[in-house]
């Protein structure tokens, strides 16, 4: 394993003072990832990869460096950093000279405005991870519009999660099993400068017994571990994978302050009984998932690479998972209430998009506004030929919220009534108070569901 760099406080401001003077931020590296999205997928990566290659922009040859796992020439190193810089990055053991030049012995990482050293996407035990899609896809659902108190970040590998709390927290803690990860934690508090976030080590919430916290996340392990390997501490979250998961979210609670509320997102096998979920529509297929992962593994695309991914698929049919999806599970949110979400919808949710979600008896504040049907929805009817409808599904058309739900001809009714163009108060007055009540709550949940929308 490669020796944790070694630096004080000052010479790692300065080392992300640099990037940042040179222009590398996320929105520099988003502007060059997206432009090559209009290539077929076959030729994405390459073609980026010699957009950086041909780039003289020290943005660029700093990627290369820090970031890409694609070596540079010493002249490029120094244009990249600066003298200072590169004298840091060799003596504090960041960087190295290899007979294909010099190449990081870590991976640099954006998120947001914050800089994140990982380790190198290898596979051994303490191996540390770096910001992966889903820490962002956390991070954006989790973010809390208003500031809070304190809030905790639960297996926080390297800290992403918890130093991008910071500025929306007075006080965050990082905890995590995983000593060398919390080395990382550290360092990267220091280039960012970060000094509300205290990081800690131990066995998910030991560190933190006997506190609580306004707000809670976690992404834990989350990948099934066969009888035949060795534990990696950031991968394996049990036999079928959510075990880890599972033992996160029971305990959550103690934990919450009154009004605290917990995000954890995994892959799952089946979601926890009574807790708010949004569970992904789209099914993880096991053969892919356990390709990609053994891929890191196995350098070589060969028949062991192949076997190892089947011998993954099999340890999971043998413990009886026939799908795994990726959820986000909202602890202390009440209700227990799933939603099935599309990907495309998912991945763009923000916290403000989460919480509108659950939040119900919205519709006690909408009597001046209008209902209309979300466009695109549609209605589907199943029965026996012959047989009147009953039920209907209601898809809604933004194409993403699959709650699907399923009215009778009372909701139908309800839908057509306060649709026809006067005001919510206008087209509810005739009714009874308990009438009234039970109306805006039906309101409210098709709302909720991307069937109506107010305006
Ligand atoms: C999938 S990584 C997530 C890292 C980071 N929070 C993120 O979202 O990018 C899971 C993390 O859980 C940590 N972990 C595994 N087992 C743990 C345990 N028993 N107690 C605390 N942390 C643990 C790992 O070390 C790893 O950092």
């Amino acid at each position: 394993m490669v020796a944790i760099p070694q630096g004080r406080a000052e010479q790692w401001a300065a080392l992300a003072e640099r990037l940042r003077a040179i222009g590398l931020t996320s929105e520099w590296v988003e502007r060059h990832e997206s432009a090559v999205g209009r290539f077929p997928a076959a030729f994405a990566a390459d073609w980026l990869r010699v957009q950086y290659a041909v780039s003289e922009e020290p943005a660029a040859l700093a990627l290369r460096l820090l970031a890409r796992d694609e070596p540079v020439s010493r002249a490029e190193a120094l244009a990249a950093l600066g003298e200072e810089c590169f004298a840091f990055a060799v003596g504090s053991g960041l960087i190295e000279e290899t007979a294909r030049g010099w190449r990081s012995l870590l991976r640099l990482f954006l998120l947001d405005s914050l800089y994140l050293l990982g380790d190198r996407p290898e596979q051994t035990t303490d191996t540390v991870m770096g910001v992966g899609t889903t820490t962002a896809l956390l991070a954006r659902a989790s973010y809390p519009g208003e500031r809070v108190g304190s809030a905790l970040d639960l297996g926080c590998g390297g800290g992403a999660l918890a130093l991008l709390l910071a500025r929306a927290a007075d006080r965050v803690v990082g905890a995590d099993l995983n000593v060398r990860a919390i080395a990382f934690a550290r360092i990267n508090a220091m280039l960012n400068g970060i000094t509300n976030v205290e990081f800690r080590v131990g066995d998910w919430y030991a560190p933190v017994e006997g506190e609580r916290f306004d707000l809670v996340v976690s992404q834990p392990p989350f990948l099934p571990l066969r009888d035949d390997q060795e534990k990696i501490v950031y991968l394996h979250g049990g036999r079928r994978g959510d075990e880890m998961a599972h033992l996160v979210v029971s305990r959550m609670p103690e934990y919450l302050t009154a009004n605290g509320i917990g995000f954890v997102l995994a892959d799952l096998v089946t979601v926890p009984v009574g807790v708010t979920a949004l569970v992904s529509a789209e099914v993880v297929d096991l053969e892919v998932d356990a390709a990609i992962y053994c891929a890191q593994a196995e350098r070589q695309r060969d028949r062991r690479w192949w076997e190892e991914a089947h011998r993954t698929v099999e340890h999971l049919r043998r413990c009886g998972v026939k799908e795994v999806r990726l959820t986000l599970l909202l602890v202390g949110a009440g209700g227990g209430e799933q939603l099935t979400v599309a990907g495309d919808r998912w991945a763009g949710m923000d916290r403000a998009g989460i919480d509108a979600l659950w939040v119900a008896g919205a519709a006690g504040d909408w009597l001046e506004q209008r209902a209309r049907i979300v466009a695109g929805t549609t209605m589907e009817g199943e029965c026996p030929l012959g047989e009147k409808v009953r039920l209907w599904t209601l898809r809604s058309g933004r194409g993403s919220l699959r709650a699907y739900p399923q009215v009778g001809d009372g909701i139908l009714d309800l839908i057509r009534w306060v649709t026809r163009g006067e005001t919510l108060g206008a087209s509810l007055g005739g009714l009874s108070a308990g009438d009234r009540e039970k109306a805006l709550g039906v309101i409210d949940e098709l709302v909720r569901h991307g069937v109506l929308e107010m305006v």
